[in-house]
């Protein structure tokens, strides 16, 4: 437990990082995200769009520290894929779930539409594909703990993770978002014709697209990335999220395919487990410490938001919490 004076010190010192942040960086940010219109490319107006920006960090002990508007709501988007990838592996367990969906990282965009043709199925479960494919294997599970409707399993799930039992899909952004779903159809629909997918095509991509939709804010955010690194279990609540034997899997998957094609330079510069959405979110894993949750929406050439970029390269940087670092020297911590 970190005494009062640490807390301050922590809270100061983020504080300072949040506004050094904060500053314009029109040179990198080439997207925006809105759920309305789908991607506004570069040159348009961003406009209030560019303002929200929020840290949060819990530690596996449960401490919180914020900076920003933490309690904006954002559609979890593309982070849900590493939810609902814990809950296929839990649903049909891990060799089941290889079958359906690698764990190889794509190279490529997340809505790209190839497949690792020697093994017909997609390259890992953070790409779209993949993320449909983990979709519609939790939407087929059967038995004892896939008891209910699988949207309610989903948000069942993620609400454990995030201790927040009023996560709810945002049915704006729902609507939205199947309204301009071609590329993702048209991905489902090649999928079901190779055998990659089965079923419903349309049911599996309304859950998709559902789970995308849900609200959470960014203390959410922190908690579920804690609640990873902490084995599976809510540092909050004490919720178990996660089998403890699932994570290690989930945070692979995220560890060499979470940031698309920025994966690689993502695990070598900032080294942790992410996960990114295309509305701003990034989360972050540090486990057996902490979870880091970032939002702001002016989105990189990859998809990923530039600020949650630049914060969790920092705080890997002077927390020493790259997977490889040498040191641990802890400079928000210390004196
Ligand atoms: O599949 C889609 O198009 C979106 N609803 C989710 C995409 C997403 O977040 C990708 N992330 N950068």
């Amino acid at each position: 437990m970190p005494t009062q004076a640490i807390r301050q010190r922590v809270n100061r010192r983020l504080e300072e990082l949040y506004r050094r942040h904060l500053l314009p960086h029109d040179g990198e940010v080439v997207t925006y995200y809105n759920s309305g219109t789908g991607y506004n490319k570069l040159g348009q107006t961003a406009g209030a769009e560019r303002s929200p920006f929020a840290i949060s960090l819990m530690t596996t002990d449960g401490e919180v520290f914020h900076a920003g508007e933490h309690d904006l709501p954002f559609a979890l988007q593309s982070i849900s894929k590493v939810f609902v990838y814990g809950l296929a592996l839990e649903a049909c367990g891990r060799d089941r779930v290889l079958e359906r969906v690698g764990v190889e990282p794509s190279g490529d965009a997340f809505n790209s539409i190839v497949f690792d043709e020697r093994n017909n199925r997609p390259y890992n479960p953070m790409v779209n594909a993949g993320a449909l494919a983990t979709t519609a294997l939790v939407e087929g599970a059967e038995g004892a703990h896939t008891a209910g409707h699988p949207l309610e399993r989903i948000l069942a799930a993620l609400r454990r993770y995030a201790g927040n039992r009023g996560l709810e899909v945002d049915e704006g952004t729902f609507e939205a978002e199947i309204r301009s779903a071609d590329r993702n159809r048209a991905t489902a629909y090649l999928m079901r014709s190779d055998g990659m997918l089965a079923g419903d095509v349309e049911a599996t991509l309304a859950l998709y697209l559902r789970q995308c939709s849900v609200r959470v804010d960014c203390l959410d955010l922190a908690t579920m990335a804690a609640t990873l690194a902490n084995g599976g279990a809510n540092p909050i609540t004490g919720e178990r999220a996660l089998a403890r034997r699932h994570v290690r899997d989930v945070l692979s998957v995220m560890h060499t395919c979470g940031m698309y094609d920025f994966a690689g330079q993502w695990a070598y510069r900032v080294g942790i487990p992410a996960k990114s959405g295309v509305s701003g979110g990034v989360m972050a894993v540090v486990p057996g410490k902490l979870g880091i949750g970032v939002f702001s929406p002016g989105l990189d050439a990859y998809g990923n938001s530039v600020r949650g970029t630049a914060v969790c390269e920092e705080l890997s940087e002077r927390l020493g919490l790259h997977v490889f670092a040498d040191s641990d020297e802890d400079a928000l911590l210390g004196p």
